[in-house]
């Protein structure tokens, strides 16, 4: 894709993202556009492009249009894109990255010429501050007309992702299996670091200690199938150390269910690769009670 130029529209962290990798990867980005024009400002000062507020009036349209605001605010842009186009324009695709919806989205750009899909890199950022690591060697779900799939399939390529084609009817599960992947674990962490707090731990030693605990889980998952790589009292048969946990969470009925819930995920687990221990009814009872 030599000299194709790109806008980016809406300057948060995917945003930032996309520009560094479009930019990393030969593609010029020529414009910036996001609400807080300081943001907009912050990213085309590190990515060579021009900062706006708004959607400029007189300027030709890019190769690649990535629309990169959050899921709710996509409709308005694709309305505000869609009083600007003047002419039909054949050369212009135009992506947003939402994992849950679709590129129906930006079906009226695609009644100006436009190729449309939906982009969604299966990452997660958490700041503005790029970090190369996090977008090598990465996956993108991604879904749209037939041309569109094309263009994806390409910008895929361009990055170095692995391309992932998700029926768009299917994308709200899809984007649920992203959200147990990264946000349950983040969230599982979290409260591990709660329970701690109220031993007195302090943050950052309840962090050290159990990093290792949750990064060695992780990584065994890149070799193992979660059924083998689960460790643990659940694993063990050991009814009465589950049911103690149960009964200590009793100061905090969130956590209690959350343990509950995710105990039973992990029965449900070994049931599918027909592992069924002796003591799973004993371990069911232990989990329902209070
Ligand atoms: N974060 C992730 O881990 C992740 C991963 C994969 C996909 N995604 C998807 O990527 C998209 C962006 O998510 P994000 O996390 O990057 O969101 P974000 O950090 O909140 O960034 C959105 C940016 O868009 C700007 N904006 C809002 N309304 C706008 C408008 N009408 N015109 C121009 N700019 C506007 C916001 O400006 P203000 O600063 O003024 O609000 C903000 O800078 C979403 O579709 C999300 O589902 C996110």
């Amino acid at each position: 894709m030599p000299d194709a130029t790109a806008w980016i529209i809406g300057a948060g962290r995917v945003g930032t993202a996309i520009a560094h990798v479009m930019k990393n990867h030969g593609i010029t980005v020529l414009n910036i556009i996001s609400t807080k024009y300081s943001r907009a400002q912050a990213l085309a000062a590190k990515t060579g492009a021009k900062a706006y507020a708004n959607i400029p009036e007189h300027e030709p349209w890019p190769d690649w249009l990535a629309l990169t605001v959050r899921d709710d605010v996509i409709a308005d842009v694709v309305n505000l894109l869609d009083a600007r186009i003047k002419t039909q324009n054949q050369h212009t695709a135009c992506f947003h990255c939402s994992g849950v919806h679709g590129s129906s989205l930006l079906s009226p750009l695609a009644e100006h010429g436009w190729t449309v899909f939906s982009f969604h890199p299966i990452q997660t950022f958490y700041s503005v501050e790029i970090r190369p690591e996090v977008v090598e060697n990465i996956y993108v779900g991604i879904e749209g007309t037939e041309d569109g799939l094309q263009a994806a399939q390409r910008l895929a390529r361009l990055f170095g992702w692995k391309p992932m084609v998700i029926p768009q009817d299917q994308k709200p599960l899809y984007h649920a299996a992203c959200v147990f992947a990264s946000n349950f674990i983040t969230a599982s962490f979290g409260a591990a670091l709660d329970i701690l707090a109220t031993l007195g731990v302090p943050e950052n030693t309840a962090r050290e200690a159990l990093l290792p605990l949750s990064q060695t889980s992780i990584n065994a998952l890149a070799h193992l199938p979660p059924h083998e790589a689960i460790t643990g009292p659940l694993i063990r048969g050991d009814v009465d150390t589950v049911a103690k946990h149960i009964q200590v969470l009793s100061t905090n009925r969130v956590y209690q269910e959350m343990y509950r819930e995710m105990c039973r995920t992990i029965l449900e687990i070994l049931q599918r690769h027909n592992l069924s221990p002796d003591w799973k009814d004993k371990m069911r009872s232990a989990l329902d009670s209070d």
